[in-house]
């Protein structure tokens, strides 16, 4: 499964593209502004950090709108990934990049048939989000499960599933256990994958033990 970060702290994306398991980067309206920067130069930035798709988000809620916005943001490096939404001129939209070779990820996907229909316009990318169903009592993976499995019957889409709105360390095994392409995951819950009290633990052991050897070692011989 690839990884992709969900955020738009350059600062951050360093820190985690330094571990080397980073292919790619996911930004939204909320993101951006969150950084409170301009959203090209940021956009810019993280494609000279990261070598992978890189996702910023049109705004325009029509399609020449959407495909008026995306030309500029596509011209900063051939990893931008254009976000639009699923609606029926994020659809159009989608076609028409993908024509041109722009990637696109068709964001705010809530359900089976919303993905199906993602493919068939061509996208690049599929975004479910599955926080935002387990925050309203729905279980979000479901949706991933019947998506993966959807796609696994048409060989010939090439969407890739790409699990959003994670919520948890949870979310990220279940996705990679499932078969989802990718999972864009904020960074502190990179933390949490990583993270476990008997690495901890085992480490401080053979600290002790290596600097205990050391010391009999250095001890002069009675
Ligand atoms: C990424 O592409 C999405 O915009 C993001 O994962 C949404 O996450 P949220 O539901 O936590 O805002």
């Amino acid at each position: 499964m690839q990884i992709f970060l969900d955020t738009a702290e350059v600062d951050q994306i360093r820190t985690y593209a330094a571990w080397g398991v980073i292919d790619g980067v996911t930004t939204n309206p909320s993101l951006i502004a969150k950084s409170g920067r301009v959203f090209e130069e940021v956009i810019e930035e993280i494609c000279a950090i990261v070598d992978g798709p890189i996702s910023a988000e049109v705004t325009a809620l029509d399609a020449e709108g959407m495909i008026a916005q995306a030309a500029p943001l596509a011209a900063i490096h051939p990893n931008v990934c254009i976000k639009v939404p699923l609606t029926p001129a994020g659809l159009q939209a989608t076609r028409a990049l993908r024509d041109k070779g722009t990637l696109v990820n068709v964001t705010l996907c809530f359900s089976a048939n919303q993905a199906l229909l993602a493919a068939k316009a061509g996208a690049s990318f599929v975004s479910p989000f599955i926080g935002r169903l387990d925050d309203r009592g729905e279980r979000g993976m479901a949706l991933i499960e019947e998506i993966v499995r959807t796609y696994r019957n048409y060989p010939q889409f090439q969407t890739k599933v790409l699990v959003a709105s994670v919520r948890n360390a949870d979310h990220v095994r279940q996705s990679a256990l499932v078969g989802a392409d990718v999972s864009t995951i904020p960074p502190k819950i990179m933390d949490k994958m990583i993270s476990h009290d008997l690495t901890d633990s085992g480490l401080a052991a053979f600290l002790a033990d290596w600097e205990n050897a050391r010391t009999a070692e250095r001890a002069p011989a009675s």
